[in-house]
C-alpha cells in the first residue's frame, strides 16, 4: 500500500552540464532528489542566491522546461511578500492552511521550488514553512482514527465559492498509479453558509484531518537565499505565521519575501 507513491521510475534529476553558462554559485544546485522528496515532502538547499532569474534559468534547465505558468499569476515566477492587509493567502500575517497548490487544476504542478528572499523579521521563530509528508500523515490518519488508504480515496470533502460554484474532492487521488493529494484546508468548508446545517461526520472528518496533520508536519526555517524543494503531490504545506517590523530609519515595513516557481520533471 505505502509503496504506491514510493515506486517511482525516476530516483534522480541532474541535468546541470558542466559548460553551464550559469554562475558558479548555482552549481550547488546539482542534485533534485526526487526519491528523497517522494518519501519526505521536501528537500532543502541551503545557500543557493537570492537571485531570481538564476532561479528561473535552473530550473527551466531541469525540468527541460516544464515550468508551470499561471493566468491568475501572469507569470512563472512569482515573487511576494508578507503584509499588512492582504486578501491573498500567500501574502497574510496569518498562519496559512494546508494546501496543495493550484489543487483545482486537472494536473497541479508536480513541484515546488520556494525561495527565501528575505527573512521574517522574527525569523527563525515566525515565518517557518511547514510540511507534511504523505507517508506520516497516512500512517497517523490509520494508527489515530482508523482511516484507511482506500477510505481516504472516496470521502469527499465540500468546497464552496461565492460565486456559487461548488466542488466536492477527495484529500487523495489516484493518477496514473501514484497517489496524490489534493487539498486546501482554508477552502474546504462544510456548508455555503455558517447557518446551514452542518454535516456532523465531515465536521469529525475535517478535524480528524486537522489534527493528524497538524501532528505530523514539520518545520522547516530558511535563511535567505535558501531553497526549499516540495513535493506538491506527496506533500501538503503550509506557512507559519508571520511579522513585519518598521524600520524608523529608512521609513520602510520589513517582512519575509519569497519566490516561487512550480514545474514538472
Ligand atoms: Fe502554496
Amino acid at each position: 500500500m505505502m509503496n504506491e507513491y514510493n515506486s517511482g521510475e525516476r530516483d534522480s534529476v541532474s541535468r546541470l552540464p558542466l559548460s553551464s553558462k550559469l554562475s558558479s554559485r548555482l552549481q550547488t544546485i546539482t542534485h533534485i532528489d526526487t526519491q528523497a522528496i517522494r518519501d519526505c515532502g521536501y528537500q532543502i538547499i541551503r545557500n543557493f542566491g537570492t537571485n531570481v532569474d538564476e532561479l528561473e534559468q535552473v530550473f527551466d534547465h531541469i525540468s527541460r522546461s516544464q515550468l508551470y505558468y499561471s493566468d491568475r499569476i501572469g507569470s512563472i515566477c512569482h515573487q511576494y511578500s508578507v503584509e499588512l492587509s492582504s486578501g491573498n493567502f500567500s501574502q497574510q500575517m496569518r498562519t496559512g492552511g494546508f494546501h496543495t497548490d493550484f489543487m483545482f487544476q486537472e494536473h497541479p504542478p508536480e513541484y515546488i521550488a520556494l525561495l527565501c528572499l528575505e527573512t521574517d523579521p522574527k525569523h527563525p521563530i515566525y515565518g517557518r514553512n511547514q510540511i507534511i509528508s504523505m507517508s506520516a500523515l497516512l500512517d497517523r490518519l490509520n494508527a489515530g482514527f482508523g482511516l484507511s488508504v482506500e477510505e481516504l480515496l472516496i470521502r469527499q470533502l465540500p468546497y464552496h465559492f461565492a460565486n456559487g460554484q461548488h466542488f466536492s474532492v477527495p484529500l487523495l487521488h489516484k493518477n496514473n498509479g501514484h497517489l496524490q493529494f489534493k487539498f486546501h484546508q482554508y477552502l474546504v468548508t462544510n456548508s455555503m453558509e455558517e447557518s446551514a446545517v452542518r454535516d456532523k461526520e465531515i465536521d469529525t472528518y475535517l478535524a480528524q484531518l486537522h489534527a493528524a496533520m497538524i501532528d505530523v508536519s514539520e518545520d522547516v526555517c530558511l535563511d535567505a537565499g535558501d531553497l526549499l524543494v516540495l513535493s506538491n503531490h506527496h506533500a501538503l504545506h503550509r506557512r507559519s505565521e508571520c511579522s513585519v517590523s518598521f524600520d524608523s530609519e529608512t521609513k520602510i515595513w520589513r517582512s519575509r519575501k519569497m519566490a516561487t516557481i512550480r514545474f514538472n520533471l
